[in-house]
């Protein structure tokens, strides 16, 4: 059977690395029609629009989607393609598991995180406005409601359940905004409720970024608010080998869209230098969102393979044993095709 996905090529290195990942799940023998649709920065220029229509159109049609970064100016501009995403997809579940792959240099054993971030409110709706008409004074709206932070608890307490994960952690700043994040540990403290057999604790968020960098294999599930979880779930990609290796999904009740946490890397776009690890292991995510167990595990235990080989790995990739030069995203891609059909 052959599924229907929207594909997203994104800016930057989006192209190089979403080709890499349709050639590894071909490889894997699943089936997918991608209808490739557009978003970000490219299409802006083209069209005035960094989010079209028959984008969102194809994705609630699908509801299923793989999609690469995309650009964001900064300070100006159109508001972020992926916020859209999100907040008109109802796509309020942010995953972002966080792994050692042996064969990574890394200072830590045993790092096995999931981030649960928030993703359609806090801070990020993006409403600000000017204080005074000078414009020398700004300030912006963190809405977070009830209904919102204990259906974000509820999918990682059912999540943890699920995967036989022990512990869940609600990392917030509510000694600070006593309403606000307040309110969201207080639906973490009531969900908790219904799962005994899963440990709830949390802690101040500025104590958290401390304790990931100190003691990261101490963590298991982390939920945080939208910014929060933005943050420290790049924190947390550092203490696995980088944005390289950092996969992520955005899961509503309808549409579930993979994409890996990195942005478009300008530094190296269009070089063929991307590692396309990250967006393998969100389609790794995404075949088991549609219950392709089996072709999900072999791709990734062939990524695993390729970075504990350290023979054909992208230059970003801090190895133990790296062997020869830094392969490019076409041979990294090539070398993990090899595993997957062997
Ligand atoms: P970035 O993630 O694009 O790059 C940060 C650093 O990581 C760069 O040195 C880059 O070369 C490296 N890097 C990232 N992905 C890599 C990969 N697959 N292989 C090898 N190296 C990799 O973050 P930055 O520079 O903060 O943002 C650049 C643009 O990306 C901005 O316009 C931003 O808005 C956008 N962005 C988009 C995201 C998305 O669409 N999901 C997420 C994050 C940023």
């Amino acid at each position: 059977m052959a599924y229907r996905a929207t594909l997203i090529l994104g800016d930057g290195i989006g192209p190089e690395v979403t080709a890499a990942t349709q050639r590894v799940i071909e490889a894997a023998g699943v089936k997918i029609d991608w209808e490739v649709a557009r978003a970000g920065l490219g299409v802006l220029k083209e069209t005035g629009n960094a989010l079209p229509k028959e984008t969102l159109d194809s994705l609630i049609r699908n509801k299923l989607g793989l999609k690469g970064p995309t650009d964001t100016p900064l300070g100006e501009g159109h508001r972020s393609a992926n916020v859209e995403l999100r907040m008109k997809l109802d796509l309020y579940a942010n995953i972002r598991p966080v792994k050692i792959i042996p064969g990574q240099i890394t200072p830590f054993k045993d790092v096995d995180i999931v981030v649960f971030r928030q993703g359609t409110e806090d801070i990020y709706i993006g409403e600000e406005r000017w204080v005074d008409d000078a414009h020398t004074i700004a300030e912006a709206v963190s809405r977070i409601s009830k209904f919102e932070s204990e259906r974000i608890f509820r999918h990682a307490f059912e999540y943890a359940t699920k995967h036989g994960r022990k512990k869940v952690t609600c990392a917030h700043k509510a000694n600070i905004l006593k309403l606000t994040q307040g309110l969201f540990l207080n639906a973490g403290r009531s969900i908790s409720a219904r799962y005994p057999d899963i440990v709830f604790q949390d802690r101040i968020v500025d104590n958290m970024a401390k304790e990931l960098v100190m003691y990261p294999s101490e963590y298991d599930v982390i939920v945080l608010t939208n910014m929060f979880g933005d943050i420290l779930s790049d924190e947390c990609a550092g203490l696995v080998g980088g944005l390289g290796f950092t996969p992520g999904a955005n899961i509503g009740e309808g549409v579930a869209l993979f994409e890996a946490v990195h942005g478009t890397a300008p530094d190296i776009a269009g070089q063929n230098k991307a590692n396309p690890s990250a967006l393998i292991l969100s389609a790794v995510m995404m075949l088991e969102h549609i219950g392709e167990s089996e072709a999900a595990k072999k791709i990734r235990e062939s990524v695993y393979q390729v970075v504990f080989e350290g023979r054909v790995v992208t230059g970003d990739a801090h190895l133990l044993h790296r062997v020869g030069k830094p392969a490019s995203t076409t041979e990294m891609t090539d070398e993990i095709i090899r595993k997957v059909q062997s």
